[in-house]
């Protein structure tokens, strides 16, 4: 079945960013004129994505609004000869939908609420603080490798070895060129990680997830986790691993976000790419 819909969470408190989270979503970061978010709707478009849930909650308000469409400013733009302006403000063209979680109770919790929206068919999740600004979508590697395995597929990257406790590591078995299949999961090792594959912030995934994510009890850090579902659905189905190619930025990690910027800097100047 082909993979249409994505899901966004986007209802964390940022805290690894606070004071600015406190007021400014973490999704809305600006990356050349632009918010993080702008970049994961683009990389869903040209991967295929037709449908896409975003789940917020009660002050992400702001993130609902740029993807509005803002008639009064249109007009403004164009009674004071700025049309040239409207493209950069027209919003992108595919179904965005929304739904808050009440509290941030994790990862899993948030996915389970896109339940109805995913109604039986395969989708992918995409992590809007992950960002990887590659010429090719990583979440379509993903939706390719999950038409060859009709399981769930996890994307992942070598990270070094000191800095995998910060992550969900992958025991893994090499298939083909990027392709593993996943053996065990293990969250944030705190010594002997099993690989130095850790998960990123983009997955495709079987909706029988759904199954595991209603039976989860709090885990680490008293969150519902989306790992833990996918460790208790090893036992069912199978589950994958892409290792993507591209650079990571995690916009919460301020060394990342500066080079980030850096990087956009130095390729488009001033310009919005
Ligand atoms: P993170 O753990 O990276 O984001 O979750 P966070 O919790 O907002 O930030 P820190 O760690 O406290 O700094 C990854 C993504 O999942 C969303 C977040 O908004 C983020 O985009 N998320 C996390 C939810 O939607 N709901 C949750 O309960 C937890």
């Amino acid at each position: 079945m082909k993979v249409r819909k994505a899901i966004i969470p986007a209802a964390g408190y940022g805290t690894r960013s606070l004071p600015i989270t406190k007021v400014v979503p973490k999704e809305m970061f600006p990356i050349n004129g632009r918010p993080a978010i702008d970049y994961i709707i683009e990389e869903a478009i040209s991967s295929g994505i037709e449908e896409i849930l975003i789940i917020v909650s009660r002050n992400k308000n702001m993130i609902m609004d740029y993807f509005d469409r803002s008639l009064e400013l249109e007009t403004f733009l164009e009674r004071n000869n700025k049309q040239h302006l409207i493209k950069s403000i027209t919003v992108p063209d595919i179904h965005i939908q929304f739904v808050r979680q009440p509290t941030a109770k994790g990862l899993g919790d948030a996915i389970r609420l896109g339940k109805p929206f995913v109604n039986d068919e395969p989708f992918a999740v995409m992590l809007p603080d992950d960002l990887f600004l590659d010429e090719q979508p990583v979440i379509g590697q993903l939706i390719t490798a999950y038409q060859e395995v009709q399981s769930n597929v996890i994307g992942v990257q070598q990270v070094p070895e000191n800095q995998l406790k910060n992550y969900g590591v992958i025991k893994e078995m090499h298939l083909k060129d990027q392709l593993f299949e996943v053996l065990d999961l293990i969250e944030k090792p705190q010594s002997a990680p099993p690989s130095d594959l850790a998960v990123t912030g983009r997955y495709v995934l079987d909706p029988t997830i759904f199954t595991f994510l209603e039976q989860l009890k709090p885990g680490s850090g008293g969150e519902i986790q989306l790992t833990d579902a996918l460790k208790d659905m090893l036992q069912l189905k199978k589950c994958f691993a892409q290792n993507l190619s591209g650079t990571r930025y995690d916009i919460g990690n301020p060394d990342d976000y500066y080079n980030l910027l850096l990087y956009m800097y130095k390729k488009f100047g001033h310009d919005s790419p």
